[in-house]
């Protein structure tokens, strides 16, 4: 797929995709947010992917909205505005839904809506000198469309503070806060990618589909009102080809038929 500010390449069930502006530190502009749109809904109808890595090119991996852009929108209408904000809106939505694991590189600085894009990764490495920071308020702007995904991820508390003071944080705080999963130095980064990477391949697809659309279901609402869809969930998949697959295949010590890992790698 040709994209002017986004690069991706295919390793057989793994996808790269990088943004690809590092002039502005992979700020977004409308062109971005439409070329990640069509990238994840390139992914969602993909039977051959089975996990996504996403980077930044350049010192950073994303400075968040194109404040260029931004200031510009002053001479937009209302409608104008909300058309805009509500693609946005849109093109987090479609990648947070993504029905395979999604995999954040991260480096050097991920601000604003680049922080916001950690957030709806579902496992995040970081590098440690990275600079982290939902720092619109001290633009007069506030993280509003991410704000549902990294309030899910690192809580309320966390997110009072760090919205409220847009202050800058290191990569340990944004792991102990939930953010980041792993912290590692430059030269491990692409390592510690590629062992979360051979998890994912070692485990089923559609297992992982299914946990992380129950695990978004399960969030929105009440635990009592959640008996029938976990029951129905793992009912579902006991008698699944996959499920009768998997558990046959640990009992009978061999490798599941989605494994493509070498041997030692199981
Ligand atoms: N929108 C538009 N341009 C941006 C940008 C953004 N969010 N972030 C950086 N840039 C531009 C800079 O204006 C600069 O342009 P120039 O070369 O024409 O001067 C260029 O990218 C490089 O930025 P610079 O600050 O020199 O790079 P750096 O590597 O020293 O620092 C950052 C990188 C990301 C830490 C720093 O640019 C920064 O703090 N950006 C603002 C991030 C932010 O607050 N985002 C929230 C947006 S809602």
């Amino acid at each position: 797929m040709p994209f002017q500010f986004l690069t991706t390449r295919r390793d057989g069930p793994i996808e790269y995709l990088t943004l690809n502006r590092p002039d502005v530190r992979n700020a977004f502009n409308e062109t971005v947010i439409q070329e990640l749109t069509a990238w994840a809904e390139a992914m969602v109808d993909d039977e051959g992917v089975r996990v996504a890595v996403l980077a930044g090119a350049g010192p950073a991996f994303c400075a968040g909205a194109d404040l260029t852009w931004m200031t510009r929108m002053a001479a937009y209408t209302q409608a104008e505005n909300v058309r805009d904000a509500t693609a946005a809106a849109k093109m987090y939505s479609l990648i947070d839904r993504l029905p395979i694991a999604l995999i954040g590189r991260i480096h050097g600085a991920a601000l604003g809506g680049g922080a916001g894009l950690a957030a709806i990764c579902d496992i995040v490495v970081a590098e440690d000198r990275t600079a982290f920071g939902f720092t619109e308020v001290k633009l007069g702007i506030l993280p509003a469309i991410v704000s549902p995904y990294v309030l899910a991820k690192i809580g309320a508390s966390a997110a009072r503070e760090l919205f409220l003071t847009g202050m800058r944080f290191d990569a340990a705080r944004a792991k102990e806060i939930g953010l980041v999963h792993a912290v590692v130095s430059a030269d491990r980064l692409d390592q510690r990618v590629a062992d979360y990477v051979k998890e994912i391949l070692s485990a089923a697809p559609e297992a992982i589909a299914t946990a992380k659309e129950l695990l978004k279901k399960v969030a929105e609402r009440p635990v009592q009102d959640t008996i029938g869809l976990t029951a129905d969930t793992i009912a579902a998949r006991r008698v699944s080809p996959e499920g009768q697959e998997g558990m046959r295949a640990f009992l009978e010590k061999r490798k599941a038929s989605w494994n493509v890992l070498p041997d030692p790698d199981r």
